[in-house]
This record gives structure tokens, C-alpha cells and sequence, in this order.
């Protein structure tokens, strides 16, 4: 590239970055609804409750879940496929079936990272490339 046309872009360059971290801001101070809420909150909230508190002893929580934190990478099986063995959250023992939500490998790394956030106070962070690799080695 000329030098000159390097000069020229500094400006769009910098207004970019200012951009970029004006819209950072807002998402990370919840101004900006995180993208994977609003799935959470459509297909998942009505059973695992909005503040992933679960239901009794029918549906496991999320928040602060130990099984949820040591299976994460599982999750997009779980969703494609359903869930329907016992399994043991937070030292309780929970057997009903979960039914596939239906949603998709981006709604599914949307809603990851919002699970990652809210419920595991967790940096981990997804990508739907990620989770079409994890959905080729479902059992
Ligand atoms: C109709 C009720 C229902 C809906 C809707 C539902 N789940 Fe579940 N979910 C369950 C039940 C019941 C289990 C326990 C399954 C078992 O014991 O085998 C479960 C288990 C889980 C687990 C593993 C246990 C845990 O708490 O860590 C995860 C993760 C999970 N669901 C995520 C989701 C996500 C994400 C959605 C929305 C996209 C969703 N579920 C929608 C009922 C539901």
C-alpha cells in the first residue's frame, strides 16, 4: 500500500475504533439486550425459569450449576437431541425428559453465551462454528 493512501485511512481507522468500543460499552453494561436473551428467554425461561432457578425437582437449574459448568461443551447435543437420562445438578438427582427446544447453531452459541454470563459468571464464549463442529460428534 502508498504511504499516501495510508495517511488517508488514519482517520476511518480511528473512527472505527471508537466505534467499536462505544458499542463494547454498551453491550457489556446491558444497554444492548445480548442476542442470546431473548432465545433464553423464549425457549428455555418457561421450564429452567427466567432467573435459571429451575422448577423444583422437575427441571434442573442453571445458575451457579456445577453439571452445567463441567458439561458445557455438551450443550449443543443437549439441545439438538434432547437430554432424557438422570443426571445429577448441584447434588440432586433430576430425571425428566427434556424435549429438543428446536433452535439453531446460532441461536445455540447465542444462548450459550448468555447462559456463560448470567448463570456461570463465566469468560467462556462460543461461536456458531464451534457448535456446528460439537453437533457432528453427537451420540
Ligand atoms: C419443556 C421444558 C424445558 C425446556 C423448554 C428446556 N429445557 Fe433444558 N432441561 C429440561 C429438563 C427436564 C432437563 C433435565 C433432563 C434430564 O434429567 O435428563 C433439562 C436439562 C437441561 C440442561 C442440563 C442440566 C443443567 O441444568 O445444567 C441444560 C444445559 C439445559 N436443559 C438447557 C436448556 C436450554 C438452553 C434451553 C432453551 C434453548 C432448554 N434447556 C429448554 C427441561 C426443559
Amino acid at each position: 500500500m502508498e504511504r499516501q493512501t495510508l495517511i488517508k485511512l488514519i482517520p476511518t481507522l480511528f473512527i472505527v475504533s471508537i466505534a467499536a468500543v462505544f458499542i463494547y460499552n454498551l453491550v457489556s453494561h446491558g444497554r444492548i439486550e445480548h442476542p442470546g436473551k431473548s432465545v433464553y428467554k423464549n425457549q428455555c425461561a418457561q421450564c429452567h425459569g427466567d432467573d435459571g432457578e429451575g422448577i423444583k425437582v422437575l427441571v434442573p437449574p442453571m445458575a451457579d450449576a456445577d453439571f452445567l459448568k463441567n458439561n458445557f461443551d455438551s450443550i449443543p447435543c443437549w439441545l439438538k437431541n434432547g437430554l432424557n437420562h438422570p443426571i445429577v445438578v448441584n447434588g440432586k438427582t433430576y430425571d425428566q425428559p427434556m424435549y429438543p427446544p428446536g433452535v439453531d447453531e446460532i441461536q445455540i452459541a447465542n444462548v450459550m453465551n448468555y447462559m456463560s454470563r448470567e448463570f456461570l459468571h463465566s469468560e467462556m464464549q462460543v461461536n456458531s462454528i464451534w457448535v456446528k463442529d460439537r453437533l457432528k460428534v453427537c451420540k
